[in-house]
């Protein structure tokens, strides 16, 4: 079972932040990535859709023996997080609990900004589990839909990412936020350009950083961490284009990203109750 590669799947190729994370967190262990290239985006779609592709991916990924699944995708993970959680034979890690529990004890004014997909917003998902961990905490949501196609457009540092990160943010610049969830798996990618608009005194949390350490703890936890010597094997699967998916892939994880392959995810059922 440690030998078995660790399964992570996303949207599209935003997981791929947290991809980078885990490999930095665990250099020595194997990962399987799906990202849902031919259904992306996940952020603007309804619960019952995220949840089936959801249930589509841990199916594919599972018939890839993986060994513990994480949801990169942070719309799934607020969808499906739970319900995959209590149905997979195998440990599930979703980005939104590491997120909230590093803002959680990072927020010392209590008031908490969270940004992300209108999916995640929308759920109250990452409100709650911060909630959860603080006590009297003020969280502050806001959607930010445009960030995505302006990173997959490599406009990172491009002015009008930043005018239009100057208008969302404004209303948590307004509530005097101490901590930011960047609450999406591309956000990571604006990091030093939403760091520059909120200023030095709001402390930005990653949830991609936060996952792979997490990943780590459980599988330290459960005996599943990988000894073999023999260097660890990276596969990308996608549903759509790989061509597509290697050029933009190269954006976030650079050299890592060799092969990809084609696979139909509605090909392997999906995780029933
Ligand atoms: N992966 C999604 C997330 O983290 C962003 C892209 C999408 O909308 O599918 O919520």
């Amino acid at each position: 079972m440690p030998d078995r590669p660790i399964g992570v799947f996303d949207s599209g190729i935003g997981g791929l932040t947290v991809v980078r994370e885990l490999v930095r967190a665990l250099p020595g262990e194997s990962i399987v990535y799906f990202g849902d290239t031919a259904r992306v985006p996940y952020g603007s779609k309804s619960r019952e859709t995220v949840i089936r592709y959801s249930e589509e991916a841990a199916a594919l990924l599972l018939a890839h023996d993986v060994k513990l699944i994480v949801i990169a995708c942070n719309t799934a993970t607020a969808y499906a997080g739970e319900r995959l959680a209590s149905r997979l034979p195998v440990p599930v890690v979703g980005v939104i609990e590491p997120g909230a529990r590093a803002a959680a004890a990072a927020s010392t004014r209590k008031r908490v900004g969270v940004i992300g997909t209108l999916g995640t917003i929308r759920s109250g998902a990452y409100d709650l589990a911060v909630r959860r961990k603080l006590a009297d905490v003020q969280v502050y949501a806001q959607p930010c839909p445009l960030f995505v196609p302006l990173v997959e457009e490599g406009w990172a540092e491009h002015p009008a990412t930043h005018l239009i990160a100057e208008e969302y943010l404004r209303p948590l610049q307004a509530e005097h936020i101490d901590v930011l969830v960047l609450g999406c798996t591309h956000y990571p990618l604006l990091r030093g350009l939403i760091g520059q608009v909120m200023g030095p005194t709001v402390q930005l949390v990653d949830s991609a950083v936060e996952t792979a350490r997490e990943v780590r703890g459980v599988l330290g936890g459960t005996g599943l961490l990988r000894t073999t010597a023999s260097p660890p094997r990276y596969r990308f699967l996608a549903s759509d284009s790989p061509m597509r998916f290697r050029e933009v892939g190269q954006l976030f994880v650079g050299e890592l990203m060799e092969a990809v392959q084609h696979v139909d995810p509605e090909a392997y059922g999906h995780v029933t109750s």
